[in-house]
């Protein structure tokens, strides 16, 4: 009991020291397979963030519904072969699986095949995303680095910095240009 306990704790600890925030994963949001998918050439030089235009959600059940939605309208509506972005991030402090680490996205146009794109859940033209989605997002682009996804020397952008897009809104943009290795 004693050693499980230390087990439990030590595997908390190393997540906790590779800065990875908690992910849901594909099958535990209900995916559906993609229809095909083009490998990514990592580690990446760039984050480009974005914001989905949708609804906030702040528990499991509601963003997984959300996440659903996205990836029905990015394959039903824009025939896309899956979900555009590689993560998503609920203001439930959760990080949501898209294409992943090794997929190519489709979320930046001439820029899907050199970064990682990360979409906050929400609208956030006019305020920013709470806490909890920030401080995971920050984590996310940590756990890249250090499980070899993202350069070392990446470089952070919003979508608007890449592609004529108000994307990821006015107040979230404010937030991201603040943050490390943000380069307009
Ligand atoms: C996002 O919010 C802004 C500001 O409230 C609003 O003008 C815009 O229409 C919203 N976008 C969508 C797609 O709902
Ligand atoms: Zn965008």
């Amino acid at each position: 009991m004693l050693l499980l306990m230390r087990v439990v704790l030590l595997s908390a600890l190393c997540a906790a020291a590779l800065g990875c925030p908690t992910i849901i994963t594909r099958s535990q949001w209900g995916a559906r397979p993609p229809r095909s998918r083009v490998p990514l050439k990592t580690p990446v030089p760039y984050v480009i963030i974005h914001h989905t235009v949708g609804n906030r959600c702040f528990n499991l059940a509601s963003c997984s519904r959300e996440v659903k939605g996205i990836q029905n309208y990015h394959m039903d509506s824009n025939r896309w072969p899956d979900i555009g972005y590689n993560f998503l991030i609920g203001e439930d402090g959760r990080v949501y699986e898209g294409r992943g680490w090794s997929t190519v996205g489709a979320h930046a146009k001439n820029w899907n095949h050199k970064s990682l794109g990360f979409s906050f859940l929400g609208n956030f033209s006019n305020r920013p995303p709470n806490a909890a989605a920030l401080n995971a997002a920050q984590s996310l682009i940590q756990c890249a680095v250090k499980r070899g996804f993202l350069r070392r020397s990446y470089t952070l952008k919003g979508h608007r910095n890449v592609n004529p897009t108000s994307c990821p809104g006015n107040a979230l943009y404010g937030v991201i240009s603040r943050w490390p290795r943000f380069k307009a």
